[in-house]
C-alpha cells in the first residue's frame, strides 16, 4: 500500500525509530476506518534487533537497579501524562470501550510502577551450609541472573498491559527484550517503544518489531533469544513450545473460566453484577472473562433472572462513547465464529435467555441455560460475550463441573464459607481461585497463568522475573559465620 512517510508509524529498533518500504494497516473494529499505516521491519531489521539484544546482554545484566527502576518509573510517568491519549490509541486499535482502555492504561501504570519496585529488592540469598561439620566457614550465596535475550510475544486483548507484563520484567532483571505486538494491535506497544526510546537503558535493550506472524517462527527459533514469553491462542502457543524444547518457554494461553454461585452467598445482586461486567468486559476477549456460571440448585431460579436483567442492562454501541460497556469484537470473523457456536448449542436445545445477535463485528451479550455439557460455547473458549449458566447440588458436584474442563487458568467461588474457600483453593485444577468474586480479578503484582491447556509458568511481576532469570549460587568457603 501506499502512505506518505510522515504518515507512517515507525517501529523501535534497539531503541531508534526505524521505517521500511514495507507496511501494513490497523483498522478500527468499529467502523472499519484506517486507524494507522504501520512500518513492518524487514528480515534484515529484525536481525540488527536480535544481533544487538544479544550483544547487549552482559551490559543490560549489569546495568545498577537504580538505573533500572528509574527507567520503569519514567515509563509509568509518561503513560500517566499521556494516559487519555493512550486510552484512545487503545480503543482505536482495539474496539474496546475507552471506560475499559482507561482502565487498562491504569494498569498498565501500576505494572511499571511494580517492575521498579521489584527491582530494587530483587536480591538473593544466602544460605548456611555449615550444617555439616565438613563444611564449617562455609556460605552459599544465590542469585538471579537473566538467561539471555527474551522474545516477548502478545495477544491483541490487552494491547497495553500485556505487553507491560513482557517488557516491564525484562527491564527489571536487566534482560534485553524483542517485543513482537499482535498484528491488530500494535499501536500501543510502539508508543511503548517510543516512550522507552527516552530512557537511559543501554541500545539495544528493548526493540518493538511488528513482523507479521508468518516470521515469529524464525524469532522464536533463533538461539540468541533463549527466552520465549507468549500470550495467545493455545494452538499457537504450544507449537511455540514443541518447536523449541530446549528453551525457556512461558505461555499464557486460553480459558473457559467457571464460577461458582454457592448456596450460602449472601449478596446475588452483587455476584450477578460482577458475572454480568466480567463476562463482557471488552466484549468477553479476556482469557478470564466469565463463561461459565455454575448456581447452587436451591438459589438457581433466583439468581438466573437478576443475571439476565444485568446482562440486558449492558450498555451495547460506539466503543469511544463513554457510556459503553460492550464494544465490537477484534473483527467480524471473531463475531461470526461466536454466532456460529452460540447457534450450534441453540440447535442442541439450549435456551436462550437473552442475546444471540449479531451486527458486524459486534455481538450482543448472551446468556444460554441448559446448554449440553459437550457444547462447543462449554467445552471451548468462546472470547466473546456470552455465559451458559448450569445448575449444581453440591459443592463438589460444582467442583467436578469446574475441573469438567480442558483449561484452568483462573476459577471464581463466591461463598463466605472459609472450608469452601480452601477447598476450591486445594481441588480446583486452575492457576488462581478467586473468592467472593469473578475469575476475571487479576492484580498485576500476583502470580497469574494456568494448567492443562492453559498454559506453563507464570506472569506477575515477581513471576516473570523469576521466569527470565536462573538461580546462580556462589559458595564461600573460610567465613567466620
Ligand atoms: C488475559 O486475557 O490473559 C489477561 C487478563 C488480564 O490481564 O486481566
Amino acid at each position: 500500500m501506499s502512505a506518505s512517510s510522515s504518515d507512517i508509524v515507525p517501529f523501535w529498533l534497539a531503541g531508534e525509530a526505524a521505517t521500511s518500504d514495507r507496511t501494513f494497516e490497523v483498522h478500527h473494529p468499529h467502523d472499519g476506518s484506517l486507524v494507522a499505516v504501520v512500518a513492518e521491519p524487514t528480515p534484515e531489521q529484525t536481525e540488527r534487533a536480535v544481533a544487538a539484544a544479544h550483544a547487549v546482554r552482559a551490559t543490560a545484566a549489569a546495568t545498577p537497579a537504580h538505573v533500572r527502576a528509574a527507567a520503569l518509573n519514567y515509563v509509568a510517568d509518561q503513560l500517566t501524562a499521556r494516559s487519555e491519549e493512550v486510552a484512545r490509541l487503545i480503543t482505536a486499535e482495539n474496539g474496546k470501550p475507552v471506560k475499559w482502555a482507561r482502565l487498562e492504561v491504569a494498569r498498565g501504570i501500576s505494572t511499571f510502577r511494580w517492575a521498579a519496585e521489584e527491582a530494587r529488592r530483587f536480591s538473593g540469598e544466602l544460605q548456611r551450609l555449615d550444617t555439616d561439620p565438613s563444611a564449617t566457614g562455609r556460605i552459599a550465596v544465590t542469585r538471579r541472573f537473566p538467561r539471555g535475550a527474551v522474545l516477548g510475544i502478545s495477544p491483541f486483548n490487552f494491547p497495553l498491559n500485556l505487553v507491560a507484563h513482557k517488557i516491564a520484567p525484562a527491564i527489571a532483571v536487566g534482560a534485553p527484550i524483542i517485543l513482537k505486538p499482535a498484528p491488530k494491535t500494535p499501536l500501543a506497544a510502539l508508543l511503548l517503544g517510543e516512550i522507552l526510546a527516552g530512557t537511559d537503558l543501554p541500545a539495544g535493550s528493548v526493540s518493538v518489531l511488528p513482523v507479521p506472524n508468518e516470521r515469529a517462527g524464525d524469532l522464536v527459533a533463533d538461539p540468541r533469544l533463549p527466552v520465549v514469553s507468549f500470550t495467545g491462542s493455545g494452538p499457537v502457543g504450544w507449537s511455540i513450545k514443541d518447536a523449541v524444547p530446549r528453551k525457556h518457554v512461558t505461555l499464557e494461553l486460553g480459558g473457559n473460566a467457571a464460577v461458582v454461585v454457592c448456596s450460602d452467598y449472601p449478596d446475588l445482586d452483587w455476584a450477578a453484577t460482577r458475572i454480568a461486567t466480567f463476562s463482557n468486559y471488552q466484549g468477553g476477549q479476556s482469557c478470564i472473562a466469565v463463561q461459565r456460571v455454575l448456581v447452587a440448585r436451591d438459589r438457581y431460579h433466583e439468581f438466573v433472572p437478576l443475571l439476565v436483567d444485568t446482562v440486558k442492562a449492558q450498555v451495547t454501541g460506539d466503543p469511544s462513547d463513554d457510556k459503553t460497556d460492550v464494544g465490537p469484537l477484534i473483527d467480524v470473523a471473531a463475531a461470526e465464529r461466536v454466532e456460529s457456536w452460540v447457534d450450534e448449542a441453540v440447535g442442541q436445545g439450549a435456551e436462550l435467555l437473552t442475546g444471540g445477535v449479531r451486527d458486524n463485528a459486534s455481538y450482543a451479550p448472551t446468556v444460554l441455560a441448559g446448554v449440553p455439557a459437550d457444547a462447543t460455547v462449554n467445552r471451548e473458549e468462546v472470547f466473546g460475550p456470552v455465559l451458559t449458566v448450569t445448575p449444581f447440588d453440591t459443592v463438589d458436584d460444582a467442583f467436578a463441573l469446574v475441573n469438567d474442563s480442558q483449561f484452568g487458568l483462573q476459577a471464581g467461588v463466591f461463598t463466605r464459607d472459609i472450608q469452601t474457600a480452601f477447598a476450591a483453593q486445594r481441588v480446583l485444577e486452575v492457576g488462581g481461585v478467586i473468592v467472593g468474586d469473578v475469575p476475571s480479578y487479576r492484580a498485576d503484582q500476583m502470580p497469574y497463568g494456568g494448567v492443562k491447556a492453559s498454559g506453563v509458568g507464570r506472569e506477575g511481576l515477581r513471576s516473570a522475573m523469576t521466569d527470565y532469570t536462573e538461580e546462580r549460587v556462589m559458595v564461600l568457603t573460610g567465613v567466620d559465620l
